[in-house]
């Protein structure tokens, strides 16, 4: 499988899956990485890995410009399935549905809560004791497509947005790429908008915040 990574920013997500397929038994390749911001970090990460990195800026191109830009880039690198990670752009139902089925994205929270922007402090807000990511499939509606697998953290008392998002993407690094595999294997398939994982076992013992003072 030959994934094209979308991304904004720091790319410590594009890292682990970088990391994970440059494993000669992972059954996947990153073919590109592109960025709608020139001076993302990641672009650099996918440089030092010996993978392409495009620069698309969204700035002073229309919507459907970027987008078919971005198409012709994705097409050029033979790219059959689509990872955003940390991409802040808003992509339209035209693009997602051409994915619709190969393109998924990792969001800081345990979906369906905390769409959007600013997940973390949407949590710490919101006085939540457990938080976490979550993989999904993208579709039109932002943050709202099927559910492939989540992980989940403990909020801390004393925890701000920033501490937090650092606790849950020590949890976005092991997830993403373990999402990755499975689709590469060919062990995930969407039924009726419901995810079905082949040899996928549940989760034993549960994660209480927070617990017994000892
Ligand atoms: C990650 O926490 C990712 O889940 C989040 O942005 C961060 C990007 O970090 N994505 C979103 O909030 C998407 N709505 P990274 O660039 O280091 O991977």
């Amino acid at each position: 499988m030959r994934a094209g990574v979308l991304i904004s920013g720091r790319g410590s997500n594009l890292q682990a899956l970088l990391d994970a397929c440059a494993d000669p038994a992972f059954p996947a390749r990153i073919a590109c990485v592109i960025s709608n911001r020139p001076d993302a970090a990641g672009l650099e990460r996918a440089g030092r890995a010996g993978v392409p990195a495009i620069a698309i800026d969204h700035r002073g191109r229309s919507r459907a410009e970027f987008e078919r830009e971005v198409g012709t880039v994705l097409a050029r690198h033979g790219v059959d399935f689509v990872c955003l990670a940390g991409f802040m752009r808003i992509l339209t139902a035209d693009f997602v549905l051409r994915w619709q089925g190969r393109i998924i994205n990792i969001h800081p929270s345990l979906l369906p809560a905390f769409k959007g922007a600013d997940a973390h402090g949407q949590a710490i807000a919101a006085g939540v004791r457990l938080s976490g990511c979550t993989v999904h499939y993208v579709v039109p509606e932002m943050d709202a497509g099927p559910i492939i697998a989540q992980a989940a953290v403990p909020v801390e008392a004393g925890d701000d947005a920033a501490s937090l998002a650092e606790r849950v993407l020590g949890a976005e690094h092991r997830l993403y790429p373990m999402v990755l595999r499975w689709i590469a294997e060919g062990r995930i398939a969407l039924r009726d908008g419901r995810v079905e994982i082949s040899g996928a076992r549940t989760a034993g013992g549960m994660l209480v915040n927070p617990i017994e003072p000892t």
